[in-house]
């Protein structure tokens, strides 16, 4: 049942490339310069009478919406706005018939989650669903649904669905962004033929697992450790800092790389790991100060990065792991993949239950 993997979670770590093609499948039309939405009830009247978008979720699915708000915001330059399910539905957000709210589940069956649903509804919002089972509460009671084709998830980590997800939220903002006119039909094209080449990316990324692995077992006899990040990076490792704490039990934080020295600088000491994401080339030389201002402290840097920039980085960092070159508004789909498996092996070298974390339930319906 495991495909020959020791775990679930592993086995769905590789199965994202298969998830990526499925997802897109039949969402781009022959001349594979145009996203198609069979089945969409959000009309392009009312996709051109909104002035915003609410996106809902909890964990790892609010981790991807932080990703997808970014891709929306950029494509279809609307302002976008994110917020976890919990939060969301007890503090009178402002919603009207003019907020289209997306919200974001796996299991489709996540009780605050749906109940954000139900608040939007009551405040006559068009609700879109991002979920990977359609007979689900979620799916049922949204107004659109697009579907996640991942498969099955049981590992409680979530991977191929959180890149699912991402997946299904560049199709949506490319369709927006083609019914708004926000974005030239060469540049919905140019992102599309990027995407196609996604899946291959991600096999490059998985059959060079060792390194990760190595460096894996290196942190796992640590007890606190940070990831940094600027743009769409940050938003990446809050998924990766989740992704550890859950099945590692390594407690970590994710910070906006600006935003350490204003208190948490302070936490740096000599060998504490930080990992960087630097793969937004438009912050990178200012995430290179952010790597310099704690290796000055003594921190242990792994720099995850474009081969281009490894030779520099390596002035300023202690080990660099390059991944594969994407547009920047579609690298969170790859970048997230050595921080999939270094929380894997990470757990695994700590001797966890990976499939199975302690205290974590798959489905979460109560509030
Ligand atoms: C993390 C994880 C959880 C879920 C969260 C939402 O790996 O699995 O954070 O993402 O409980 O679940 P869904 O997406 O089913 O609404």
């Amino acid at each position: 049942e495991k495909g020959g993997f020791d775990h679930f979670m592993l086995k769905e770590i590789h199965e994202q490339p298969k998830a990526y093609r499925d997802t897109m499948l039949g969402r781009i039309d022959e001349s594979g310069r145009k996203v198609v939405l069979p089945g969409l009830k959000l009309s392009d009247e009312k996709i051109r009478s909104l002035n915003s978008v609410h996106v809902i979720a909890c964990g790892t699915a609010y981790n991807a919406g932080l990703v997808g708000g970014t891709a929306i915001e950029q494509l279809v330059r609307i302002p976008v706005m994110n917020d976890v399910a919990s939060e969301y539905r007890y503090r009178s957000p402002l919603i009207t018939p003019e907020t289209l709210v997306i919200v974001v589940s796996q299991s489709g069956e996540t009780a605050d989650t749906l109940a954000a649903l139900r608040e939007a509804q009551a405040n006559g919002a068009h609700v879109l669903a991002i979920t990977n089972v359609v007979g689900s509460s979620i799916a049922r009671d949204a107004d659109d649904v697009i579907a996640t084709l991942a498969g099955p998830e049981i590992a409680v980590a979530s991977t191929k669905a959180y890149t699912s997800q991402l997946i299904a939220f560049y199709l949506l903002g490319l369709y927006m962004a083609q019914v708004r006119g926000t974005q030239s039909a060469d540049d919905v094209a140019h992102v599309i033929a990027a995407m196609h080449s996604l899946p291959e990316q991600v096999e490059s990324m998985l059959a060079q697992a060792d390194t990760v692995k190595a460096y894996a077992e290196q942190i796992a006899s640590h007890e606190h450790l940070f990831f940094i990040g600027r743009g769409l990076d940050y938003s990446v490792v809050q998924e990766g800092s989740l992704k550890l704490k859950e099945i590692s039990y390594i407690h970590s934080e994710a910070y906006a790389a600006g935003e350490l020295k204003h208190g948490t600088l302070a936490l740096i000491e000599e060998g504490v790991p930080v990992i960087a994401l630097a793969t937004q080339e438009t912050v990178l030389e200012k995430t290179v100060s952010n790597i310099k201002e704690v290796k000055a402290r003594g921190a242990d840097v792994m720099a995850i990065t474009h081969e281009e920039n490894v030779p520099d980085l390596l002035k300023s960092v202690d080990q660099a792991l390059a991944i594969p070159k994407t547009l920047p508004l579609l690298t969170p789909a790859l970048s997230v993949v050595p921080l999939q498996l270094l929380a894997y092996y990470a757990a695994l070298a700590r001797g966890n239950d990976v499939d199975k974390p302690r205290n974590l339930a798959k489905s979460v319906t109560v509030e």
